[in-house]
């Protein structure tokens, strides 16, 4: 009896609360309940190990240290693979050769289902993002291909390279930035510039505007957001606005060129002129813009940052691109990045050994990527684990790029290695067997074409949060699922223009 008169007045006192916090109560409980119940259900014998927490407990966890979580799974499980739950979201964590194998090749695990649960960096806003299908989906892959021909890409490179001359010109002839600020703002504007069209990224308003309402998608990426994406939280609020917002910028671009009736030599026009409907059109610049600026931002702010604590690779890498230069022909009163420019995209695919080999080797380092896979059916096992139908697959890279059996002393930055064994899958940079980056061409010469303007254009070395030159670069922090990044102003890279005419 105490009791329910207990119960009576707590719910007199929840009501005259008011709305939120009775919406708000409400939610815990249904989670609650919902951790009740997935803890009652039963394990099939060949199912991966559980990790001995409730399901609510590793939700902040695999969002927010994902490293640190997912390498105390395996410790605390004693296995190479595990699973938990995540509210009513089956997660299976995968790791070794054969778990590799399977995971980039079995037909079942869906790429697209994988990501929108776990990442959910674009929200899905009914009418914009949520109808884009598979049917879309491969017709964007199919225009990112059209994107990356010869022709297409050729043509890109010299304006992308103004676009690095004119931002680095802002730099001015020395002082010190924290790359992930810098450099990242740079390669947001090659990014919008190679994939959607002049009437945003000739206007350094509208493009800083669209870096903003990204990094809104990016900060506002909470976990509530992802598991609950119909819950009102203030960060779901603010994303679903900053996507409309994208939305409204794109789509008044598109309208400003179809009134205009000029065409003009860009992405966006290859789009319009190959009929599509305008979803995809919109579908095709929103998407990519966040998949492609985020991998090349980080990985150009990390080129550069190791470039800075490695001088011997610095040299090296720029040896290697006045090499090209010298084979070029142009008066020496060109601008760098016209003389740039003049290198042909086959030479910059095909000679360019050394800024190849730091590519791979900053990937394998500081590329804290997880991928992520849906089993659409039917249910499949993974090196001898039940997968059922519906659940999610993960596989952390750090399994095969930081394994000391396969890369020893595996926090060294080394461009010359190559893996110690002929593990299959044994770097996966770029993805591997039915999922590689599809937009990888365009990623690699945007950033051999940085880094070769700026170790041409300037000197730069690492130093520490108080301007002294350190010996050594940071370390990549893995528990950034975006970034990398180690804490905010532990380190920047001090520069000193040493060319008159970048
Ligand atoms: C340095 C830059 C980049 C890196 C390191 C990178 C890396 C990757 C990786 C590892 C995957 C496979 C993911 C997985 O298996 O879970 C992937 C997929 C993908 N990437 Fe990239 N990427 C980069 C830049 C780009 C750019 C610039 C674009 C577009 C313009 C792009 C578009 C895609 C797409 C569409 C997929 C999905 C492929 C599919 O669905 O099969 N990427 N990328």
């Amino acid at each position: 009896m105490p009791f329910s008169v207990g119960l009576q007045a707590a719910s007199v006192a929840l009501l005259s609360a008011g709305f939120p916090v009775v919406f708000t109560s409400a939610i815990i409980i249904l989670l609650v309940i919902i951790s009740i119940t997935s803890s009652l259900q039963k394990d099939a014998a060949d199912a991966p190990a559980r990790l001995p927490i409730n399901s609510l407990f590793a939700i902040i966890p695999f969002f927010r240290r994902r490293f640190d979580f997912l390498n105390w799974g395996f410790e605390v499980t004693g296995k190479s693979s595990f699973q938990f739950d995540l509210l009513r979201n089956n997660v299976i964590v995968v790791s070794g050769e054969s778990a590799r194998q399977t995971f980039f090749s079995a037909k079942g695990l869906d790429l697209t289902e994988g990501f929108k649960i776990l990442s959910g960096a674009i929200p899905m806003v009914r009418g914009v993002t949520s109808d884009l299908q598979t049917r879309r989906i491969s017709l964007i892959h199919k225009r990112l291909a059209a994107v990356q021909k010869n022709e297409q890409l050729s043509m890109l490179i010299p304006v992308m390279l103004e676009d690095s001359r004119r931002m680095m010109e802002t730099w001015g002839n020395s002082g010190s930035f924290d790359p992930f600020d810098n450099v990242y703002e740079l390669i947001f504007q090659l990014t919008v510039r190679s994939l959607s069209c002049a009437e945003i990224s000739d206007d350094p308003c509208v493009v800083s505007r669209l870096k903003k309402l990204y990094d809104t998608l990016d900060v506002g990426t909470t976990p509530a957001t992802v598991l609950l994406p119909w819950f009102p939280t203030p960060a779901m609020i603010r994303k679903v606005w900053a996507t409309k917002e994208i939305y409204d910028i794109v789509v008044a671009a598109i309208t400003a060129r179809e009134q205009s009736g000029v065409s003009k030599n860009d992405t966006l026009q290859m789009l319009l002129d190959s009929g599509d409907e305008k979803l995809v059109v919109v579908g095709f610049i929103m998407g990519l813009l966040i998949a492609g600026a985020r991998a090349t931002g980080t990985t150009a702010c990390w080129m550069l940052t190791f470039l800075g604590g490695h001088p011997e690779w610095r040299d090296k890498a720029k040896t290697e691109v006045e090499g090209l230069l010298a084979s070029y022909p142009l008066a020496s009163s060109e601008s760098l990045a016209s003389q740039l420019a003049s290198i042909s995209l086959e030479t910059w695919e095909a000679q360019t050994p050394v800024l190849d080999s730091i590519i791979r080797e900053t990937l394998r380092v500081a590329q804290p990527h997880t991928a992520m896979r849906r089993n659409l059916g039917p249910e499949m096992h993974i090196d001898g684990q039940l997968v059922p139908s519906g659940a999610y697959v993960v596989y952390p890279f750090s399994d095969v790029h930081l394994n000391s059996e396969i890369y020893p002393d595996p926090w060294k930055f080394n461009p010359d290695r190559q893996p110690e064994t002929k593990a299959a899958y044994s770097y996966v940079g770029w993805g591997g067997g039915t999922t590689t980056c599809l937009g990888q061409r365009l990623a690699r010469v945007e950033l051999k074409i940085v880094t070769a303007l700026f170790l041409l254009g300037f000197n730069h070395c690492v130093v520490d949060g108080s301007g002294k030159a350190v010996p050594q670069p940071p370390l990549p922090n893995w528990n950034d699922i975006l970034l990398c990044r180690p804490p905010r102003g532990s380190f920047s890279l001090s520069y000193e223009r040493s060319t008159a005419a970048l």
